[in-house]
């Protein structure tokens, strides 16, 4: 999901004849809005194939409406607070959204089969990826570059994948309803892969390699902003010094990128960019879903994640 654009999907005849050949052996379900293919999206095969990572590479890896914008938000100022501190009306947040300076590589850098030149990005560099742990391209793999996780209850996530997918829908579609799409979910219909298989293939990663992966929930986010932001300076390497924990840093920053803080700024008010921002909330599904949709998706999660540690 890209940036001031609406987000911009996979169609058939606009891929490359090695993308198609690879989409017709695929698994599909046809959708009014848009054609999901389990395992394929546009930009996906040039990142797998000409993205380069570099050991001292971060990359924020999340299934769409997880909480990806705030945490972009979140590691870029703990990257950058050195030079951009103290937090004033021109830190680069300010004036820019967060998807723009922390890109996606296969929605904004390699969209459109491009190849980017990577290598004018100041090092740390910081991506952001929704591909699934087994797709990611063989660099990430092979580097030291480091991976962040963040999850989000699958019940939240889905609310608000329906209203992102209705806010930006084109205007002559009806409202796409909401049991459809959920039945769609229970079965595992999603961007890359079933929800279940994206989270487990990082988390199990993060039980084999915690030094290479961090895997973080957004609920814990919200609940202890300031034992989770710490936790994310200190595996970013860029852990608060005692000054810095003095002066109050961390709760700074989780001020200023708090939800309401963001979504009110101008920067991120423009158009599409507000359907970034919407309740921010956890539990917002009992708003949405009836009591047996909740406990329909609470026994897939209880199956699937059973035995995981999740
Ligand atoms: S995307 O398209 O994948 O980048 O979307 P993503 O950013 O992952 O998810 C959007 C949801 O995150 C909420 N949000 C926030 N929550 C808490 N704090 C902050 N600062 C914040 N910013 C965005 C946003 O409102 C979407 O969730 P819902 O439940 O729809 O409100």
């Amino acid at each position: 999901m890209s940036t001031s654009q609406p987000p911009h999907f996979s169609r058939d005849d606009e891929a490359t004849q090695e993308c198609q050949a690879l989409l017709s052996t695929l698994p599909k379900e046809k959708t009014r809005l848009i054609t999901l293919h389990k395992y394929q999206v546009r930009g996906v095969l040039a990142c797998q194939q000409h993205f380069q990572a570099q050991d001292t590479d971060i990359l924020l890896a999340t299934t769409p409406k997880s909480g990806t914008t705030w945490l972009k938000a979140l590691m870029f100022t703990l990257f950058n607070r050195m030079h951009c501190r103290p937090i004033t009306n021109d830190h680069p947040l300010v004036t820019t959204n967060p998807h723009d300076l922390v890109p996606f590589l296969e929605f904004d850098l390699y969209a459109n089969n491009q190849v980017p030149d990577l290598a004018s990005f100041a090092s740390p560099r910081l991506f952001s990826i929704h591909l699934p742990f087994t797709s990611l391209p063989k660099s990430v793999h092979e580097s030291a570059c480091k991976l962040v996780y963040l999850c989000r209850d699958p019940k939240d996530v889905f609310v608000s994948l329906w209203h992102f997918s209705n806010k930006l829908r084109p205007q002559n579609l009806e409202i796409i309803s909401l049991e459809e799409t959920f039945h769609k979910y229970c079965k595992g219909v999603s961007f890359y892969e079933p929800f279940w298989d994206h989270i487990l293939g990082y988390w199990n990663e993060s039980l084999r390699n915690p030094e290479k992966l961090l895997f973080l929930k957004y609920e814990d986010l919200k609940e202890q902003p300031r034992l989770h932001l710490r936790r994310l300076a200190e595996f970013m390497h860029c852990p608060f010094s005692a000054k810095e924990e003095t002066e109050g840093v961390a709760d700074e920053i989780l001020e200023l990128f708090s939800f309401g803080n963001l979504r009110n700024l101008e920067v991120n008010k423009d158009g599409n960019l507000s359907a970034f921002f919407r309740r921010g909330e956890a539990g917002d599904w009992k708003n949405y879903l009836t009591a047996e949709m909740g406990d329909q998706l609470d026994e897939i999660i209880e199956e699937k994640f059973y035995g995981s540690g999740l």
